[in-house]
């Protein structure tokens, strides 16, 4: 099958993204929000990203052929001729369910579904359509303009078929695919997740500040970004709502949420999208460490 149009749900960190990649690689995008101020939001960190690239010769044509590509949308309806479509809504179960399965009765029956969840069940997800042989998972990494990885992930119920164009069509975006399978938090998850909840645990423990814990890790190990910078940056509601799934589902400590994660997420400190996490990030250029 040759996917031509692609849709994606939400504009968020992560649809943003996707709908950018989806874009440069040449394909028609029509990004689907609850309301237009989501739109115009992802919109404008599109335009932000794509400067960025055109500034470094990094984008094959010019900015405003990959924008004339992209349009937004409040209407479901505009999703009924695309060849795939791929979800990057909020990490909940039943919105997920709910949402598929209005889109199942719209977008033509040949069409790819795909889901960009962290860690919910593909098979879960797919069984609330009529289509749970042409559903996979799509997951992309933060930020999704910059890591090259995607996970392409099958369920018991997916067709080769639609596996295979799922795989082809991550490759087209210019990521690298991995084939992984529908087990909860696929690879990537599965690993670093227990990782950051362990970081936030040795902070409740006294092992060191946030600051030293991320320096820590970013000289000692050499990774970009130490754990509280990258949870700040992931989205500490994000990572509350995955830590439910993951430790429902494997009922061990290392996935359950820790006790400071979960006050921050009700006080409404969602990391750098509300300006507020383990960073103050008043001054974005500058972030200033809070204290717990
Ligand atoms: N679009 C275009 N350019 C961008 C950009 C974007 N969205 N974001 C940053 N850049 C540019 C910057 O402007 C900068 O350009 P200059 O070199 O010209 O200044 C360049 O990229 C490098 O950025 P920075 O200097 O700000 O920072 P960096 O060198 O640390 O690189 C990074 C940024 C690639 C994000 C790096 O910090 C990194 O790899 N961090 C870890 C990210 C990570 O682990 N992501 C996975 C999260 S988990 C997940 O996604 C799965 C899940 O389900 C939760
Ligand atoms: P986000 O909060 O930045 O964006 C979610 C967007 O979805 C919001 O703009 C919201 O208005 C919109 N939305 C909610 N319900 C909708 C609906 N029914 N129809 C259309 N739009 C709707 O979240 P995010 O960080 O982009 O995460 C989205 C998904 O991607 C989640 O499943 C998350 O687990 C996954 N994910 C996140 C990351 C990350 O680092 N943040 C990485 C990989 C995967």
């Amino acid at each position: 099958m040759t996917i031509k149009k692609v849709g994606v749900l939400g504009c968020g960190l992560m649809g943003s993204g996707i709908a950018q990649v989806s874009a440069t690689a040449g394909y028609d995008v029509t990004v689907l929000e609850q309301e237009q101020p989501f739109l115009d939001k992802g919109f404008a960190g599109i335009e932000k990203s794509l400067a960025k690239f055109a500034e470094k010769g990094n984008l094959k044509e010019p900015v405003e052929t990959v924008r004339g590509r992209l349009k937004g949308t409040t209407s479901a309806q505009a999703l009924a001729d695309c060849d795939i479509v791929i979800e990057a809504i909020i990490e909940n179960i039943e919105e997920k369910k709910k949402t598929f399965s209005a889109l199942d009765a719209i977008v033509k029956k040949d069409a790819i579904f795909a889901s960009n969840t962290s860690s919910i069940s593909i098979t879960e997800v797919a069984a609330a359509t009529k289509r749970p042989d042409r559903f996979v998972g799509l997951h992309f990494f933060n930020p999704v303009p910059l890591m090259k990885l995607v996970e392409v992930v099958r369920t018991i119920a997916t067709s080769d078929q639609a596996f295979e164009t799922a795989y082809e069509f991550g490759k087209s975006l210019g990521k690298v695919p991995v084939r992984t399978s529908d087990k909860t938090g696929f690879i990537v998850n599965r690993l670093l997740v227990p990782y950051l909840l362990d970081a936030i645990r040795a902070y409740e423990e006294g092992v060191g500040s946030i600051p030293d814990i991320d320096n820590a890790m970013k000289l000692g190990c050499g990774y970009p970004m130490g754990p509280f910078t990258l949870l700040d940056f992931v989205g500490l509601d994000t990572t509350y709502y995955i830590t439910h799934v993951m430790f429902d589902e494997f009922k061990e400590r290392r996935f359950a949420s820790p006790p400071l994660l979960k006050r921050m997420v009700m006080a409404g400190w969602y990391g750098r999208k509300t300006g507020k996490g383990f960073y103050d990030y008043t001054d974005p250029n500058n972030p200033v460490p809070n204290k717990f």
